[in-house]
């Protein structure tokens, strides 16, 4: 069988930088706080009413598929990671078909939030590796500004997210050894709700009771979304940080030693880990406990914030683009998110 490589990459970042200096200016907050506790200096925000979580996707596929030398009349799958989806439904997989201009390909949405880019490079490496497709086309993408508490109530999740977008180009690779050697996907749904975001949602409650909506006066009222849950603005994301950090240091680590063990290979053997941007300090956290040398983790956080799912093919790309990814380089991309989920995908560059 066929490995799989990233033929292309490509990102898309909004114009508009916000520092943490702007951040104070809506909440109680200070750009000491924020990077002494994330690493974050700056992130970007979509421009309002015009850029979209699928439509930065579709800027950064083009680039992937002009790198990848091909055009877009050659992708024959499309695999879509976010959390901040243009719409409830359908998907942004099919906004880019129609964007891009694709043949009538499948279009498939991942929700797997910050490790759905590994997610999605789990699926591809499948169905390249079984010769189904040839030319996938997978997106990572979020637009978290729409949808933040700018409130002192919401600063401990609304300093850390940025918007953003990255994609690749997945082909069967034309040389041995090259390519995607495994993926590794895990979850565990005990703690679904330190890091979530239920409202709107069509949970009724069941899952927590203090997400439960008032039964409305109509039985056949909407549970989806009320004037209750406007009233109280119960529509954020909500996050115990320190749970998931405590959580995140261990996870990922772990993923990254089940792919080297798995393939007989050694921490020192790792040219390149880029991990999911979440916070600077699990990066680093991780780069100690697992005795990475200098300059062996990439890291961008700083520039854009946690992006999620774009998070690590942004990081990658601009890894790629600055030379510190080389053809034969063994690269390991690593994630850890809600749900929780959290994988790895080593890969022969
Ligand atoms: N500015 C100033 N003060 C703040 C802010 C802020 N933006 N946010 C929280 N605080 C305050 C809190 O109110 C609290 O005050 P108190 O002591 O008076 O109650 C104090 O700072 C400490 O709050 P903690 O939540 O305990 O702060 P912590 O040191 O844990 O840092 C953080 C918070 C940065 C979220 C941390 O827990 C963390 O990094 N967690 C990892 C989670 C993460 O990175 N998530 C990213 C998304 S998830 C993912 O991508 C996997």
């Amino acid at each position: 069988m066929s490995k799989t490589i990233i033929a292309g990459i490509g990102s898309y970042v909004p114009e508009r930088v916000v520092t943490n200096e702007e951040l104070t200016r809506l909440m109680d907050t200070s750009d000491e706080w924020i990077q002494a506790r994330t690493g974050i200096e700056e992130r970007r925000y979509a421009k309002r009413f015009e850029e979209t979580t699928a439509t930065m996707g579709a800027e950064a596929a083009k680039i992937a598929i002009e790198r990848a030398g091909i055009t877009a009349a050659d992708i024959d799958f499309v695999i879509f990671a976010t959390l901040s989806p243009d719409y409830y439904f359908p998907g942004c997989g099919v906004l880019v078909q129609r964007i891009l201009g694709l043949k009538e390909v499948g279009a498939l949405d991942v929700r797997n939030q910050c490790s759905g880019f590994i997610y999605g490079i789990s699926i591809a490496d499948q169905f390249i590796k079984t010769g189904m497709y040839k030319n996938i086309l997978l997106i990572g993408s979020e637009t978290h500004s729409y949808a933040l508490d700018f409130s002192t109530r919401g600063r401990n999740v609304s300093v850390i997210f940025g918007d953003g977008a990255a994609a690749v180009v997945l082909q069967p690779s034309p040389e041995d050894g090259r390519g995607i050697l495994s993926t590794h996907l895990h979850s565990d749904g005990h703690n679904a709700e330190i890091l979530s975001m239920p409202n709107p949602g069509f949970h009724c409650g069941v899952h927590n009771e203090q997400w439960k909506p008032s039964v409305p006066e109509n039985p056949y009222g909407s549970l989806f979304i009320n004037q209750e849950l406007l009233d109280k603005e119960d529509f954020y994301p909500y996050m115990d940080g320190q749970a998931v950090f405590k959580k995140a240091v261990v996870k990922m680590p772990e993923a990254v030693m089940e792919a080297l063990n798995q393939n007989g290979l050694a921490v020192d053997d790792i040219d390149l880990l880029v991990p999911h941007q979440a916070n600077l300090r699990i990066s680093q956290m991780i780069q100690q406990t697992m005795g990475l040398g200098e300059g062996k983790v990439f890291n961008n956080i700083q520039k854009y914030g946690n992006t999620t799912a774009a998070s690590v093919p942004l990081a990658l790309c601009e890894a790629w683009e600055t030379g510190k990814v080389n053809k034969g380089d063994l690269v390991c991309l690593a994630a850890f998110g809600s749900g929780f989920t959290w994988g790895s995908a080593l890969m022969r560059w």
